[in-house]
């Protein structure tokens, strides 16, 4: 049997869509309209700061030909980097740098109890293996593919200072979870620090916070890890590839060039 069919409820005057006027334009759709304010608005910051000119600058370049996968390592360094910044941030809401069994609690608390934290804790462990393994693959390719020549010296030497500094990331790192294994591999690492000619002892002084192991040391390697380093290392990111956008890449050493082997062979993939 055929049900009979309720009229539909009346639509409220103001919900009533009203008909286009003969003659006027078709409105825009939602997704046009959202695509139209995302436009406005970016309009509107770039109005007032004139952005787009240096962000076209730093990402519509030309590449040599050739250019590969090995190319790709320097930005897998640093979206690592990012990584370790973005799981650290979380591990410090909650982490204690309290040489009397704070931290150690803090990190069991972390690990046991906080929410996807021990997820957070393994991405923040193996990232900065990943990390270390990521810069010296990065580095072995700009060496075998020359880019340590003029005119890119100066980058391979800041480069070399963030080989260093994400090598002091690892280290200041291990002490943090303030277990017996990180206390005494640091205590180990300490001095070997101290055996460095002239400026060893003064160096593991400093690591030390004085000449006893313990509170203040861990409370200065935690303001190193989570501090000073990090800044380092996102300041230097920026020398570096701003030089990276400056003086461009360096095509892969088995092309043929027509000069020193810098802007010819350019491959425009804009
Ligand atoms: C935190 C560590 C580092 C990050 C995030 C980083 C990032 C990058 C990026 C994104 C590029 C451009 C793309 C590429 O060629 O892969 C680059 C290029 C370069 N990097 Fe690094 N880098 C790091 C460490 C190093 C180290 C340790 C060295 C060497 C000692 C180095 C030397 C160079 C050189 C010479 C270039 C220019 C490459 C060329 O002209 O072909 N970088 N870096």
């Amino acid at each position: 049997m055929k049900l009979p069919t309720l009229p539909k409820p009346p639509v409220p005057k103001r919900f009533q869509t009203k008909p286009d006027r003969p003659g006027a334009p078709p409105k825009p759709k939602p997704l046009e309209q959202a695509r139209e304010a995302g436009i406005t608005a970016a309009d509107w910051v770039d109005e007032r700061t004139s952005l787009s000119g240096g962000l076209r600058w730093m990402m519509f370049r030309k590449v040599p030909k050739g250019t590969n996968w090995f190319y790709t390592l320097g930005s897998a360094t640093m979206f690592a980097f990012l990584s370790q910044a973005v799981t650290g941030v979380f591990l410090a809401m909650y982490y204690r740098p309290d040489a009397a069994g704070g931290a150690y609690e803090s990190v069991r608390h972390i690990t046991n109890e906080v929410f996807l934290g021990e997820f957070v804790r393994g991405m923040h462990k193996w990232g900065s293996s990943v990390m270390v393994i990521l810069v010296f693959l990065h580095m072995a390719r700009t060496f075998f593919f020359g880019a340590y020549k003029y005119p890119r010296e100066l980058n391979w030497v800041i480069g070399g200072v963030l080989l260093i500094l994400t090598m002091v990331m690892s280290f200041t790192g291990y002490l943090l979870p303030f277990d017996q294994r990180s206390y005494w591999a640091t205590i180990v690492g300490v001095n070997i620090n101290g055996t460095g000619p002239v400026v060893g002892p003064y160096l593991s002084d400093f690591l030390r916070g004085g000449a006893e192991f313990g509170a203040t040391t861990l409370s200065r390697f935690y303001a190193i890890h989570m501090m000073m380093i990090p800044g380092a290392i996102a300041a230097l990111i920026g020398a570096h590839l701003y030089l990276v956008a400056r003086l461009g890449t360096t095509a892969p050493p088995w092309l043929k060039s027509n000069d020193n082997g810098n802007d010819t062979d350019m491959q425009d993939r804009v």
